[in-house]
């Protein structure tokens, strides 16, 4: 009798819950801060994470507690089996009353394309295991904004590290939402080696890097250029807070533009961008990426008009260079619009995605604006948790997909082909779909 009960529970409970999981996607309740200890020894290196500095070398970023240690990466192509080394440097910053570790820097190579190489970091420690970039496409980006260090974050990253492999991340800014509490800079770092260590994570600054204090902290970014530094000085720029770089042997050029940086006519960034972007033969690079934090164009209540004075200093650069693709962050949800340049739909323009729903302590944005001026622009619009993934095909073909973060499954909601803008043809996004996965 007991038994039976318990089936007839047990059914009753399944049903109500595939009910509700079939109706509507049931939010999630916030998320507290997940804080990811190091307990090793000082000497041991932490927070590993790798970027790329040019074709073929790899910068390697770690912290040591103890600011003694050398600043030296020793790998190979087999485990446990240094053939090559490579010494940086390493840098500590104060901020208020909190010192950091010792931060290194050491960028190894010539590397080959498409390798596994085994490595690490100041002589003590784990081992830890990268794959280089491929040298020509196809090549498959994740784009993740505003992550944070919650459950949900913690649930991003599994849904990233289980969702099929990749060749690297991009991060249009918000990263550790440490928010001058410098201690969650080191718990960030940590919680994101794991990923970060194995394959490069190519970012650039939000809202939340700029962490000044009246009176005590008056420089902005001081934790963010300490800890993830990008390769500017090799794309021309002279500020870690906007550069460029070429994947796939470069059939594609991202761009990393900075939504905290000055912007305006006259401005070293613009001056940058218009150098940068004169340097790009779309015949050799047929895909053309951009990535910044405030979003352009979005239709969520969060943020209305705050990427506005960019977008008027700098959108007629980007649809002149036909760029591709904008990703942006800063709202937290996703939204995907069509190909637009100055508010209106225009096939020659870049397509806008905003994917800031990485994760963070504030929750989604859950409003989007039913009567927005530019809600005929926006195809899919969503407040919920997941990551975004553009495999670039071939010279003509990419495929942008959305996951979200549903309880186990790495869920695919929306997905939508592209052609590259390369060829000057009118190239409108093909077959835009959201897609029903129940
Ligand atoms: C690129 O890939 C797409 C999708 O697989 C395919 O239809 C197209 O023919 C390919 N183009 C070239 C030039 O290989
Ligand atoms: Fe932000």
């Amino acid at each position: 009798m007991a038994s039976s009960w318990r089936l007839l529970v047990q059914g009753l409970t399944s049903l109500v819950f595939l009910c509700a999981h079939a109706d509507e996607y049931v939010r999630p309740p916030p998320s507290p801060l997940v804080l990811t200890a190091h307990g090793k020894p000082a000497s041991h290196p932490q927070q590993v994470h790798i970027s790329i500095v040019g074709e073929k070398n790899m910068r390697i970023s770690w912290v040591t507690d103890d600011r003694t240690r050398p600043s030296v990466v020793e790998y190979g192509t087999s485990p446990g089996k240094y053939t090559a080394s490579a010494t940086g440097d390493h840098t500590t910053y104060s901020y208020f009353l909190y010192k950091s570790g010792a931060i290194h820097h050491a960028t190894i190579g010539p590397l080959e394309p498409s390798t596994t190489y085994y490595y690490q970091c100041g002589k003590a420690g784990d081992e830890f295991t990268l794959r280089t970039p491929p040298a020509r496409l196809p090549v498959e980006f994740v784009v993740i904004g505003d992550l944070g260090q919650t459950g949900w974050t913690a649930s991003t990253l599994s849904h990233i590290a289980g969702g099929g492999d990749y060749d690297m991340l991009l991060l249009p800014g918000d990263l550790s939402y440490a928010d001058t509490q410098q201690p969650l800079w080191d718990t960030f770092g940590r919680l994101v080696q794991p990923l970060a260590s194995a394959r490069p994570w190519m970012v650039t600054e939000g809202n939340h890097e700029i962490e000044t204090l009246p009176v005590v902290e008056f420089a902005p970014f001081v934790a963010y250029n300490a800890r993830w530094r990008m390769p500017h000085e090799e794309s021309g720029s002279a500020s870690n807070l906007y550069y460029s770089f070429d994947a796939a042997g470069g059939a594609a050029h991202v761009v990393m533009l900075g939504s905290y940086a000055d912007f305006g006519e006259g401005s070293p960034q613009r001056a940058w961008l218009e150098r940068d972007l004169a340097g790009v033969d779309r015949r050799r690079t047929p895909w053309l990426l951009a990535l910044l934090h405030a979003p352009w164009d979005n239709t969520n209540q969060a943020h209305q008009g705050e990427g506005e004075r960019m977008r008027r200093a700098m959108e007629s650069l980007l649809y002149e260079a036909r760029v591709d693709v904008v990703f942006s962050g800063h709202v937290h949800a996703y939204e995907r619009f069509t190909r637009i340049y100055d508010n209106e739909a225009d096939s020659r323009g870049p397509m806008y995605i905003t994917i800031g729903d990485g994760g963070n302590r504030e929750g989604l944005a859950l409003k989007f604006i039913k009567g927005h001026k530019s809600a005929h622009l926006s195809e899919f619009r969503e407040a919920s948790f997941g990551h975004g993934r553009l495999r670039i095909v071939n010279e003509t073909t990419a495929v942008w997909t959305w996951h979200r973060n549903d309880d186990q499954f790495a869920t695919v909601r929306d997905e939508v082909w592209l052609h590259s803008l390369a060829a000057g043809e009118p190239a409108a996004a093909a077959g835009g779909r959201p897609v029903d996965e129940l």
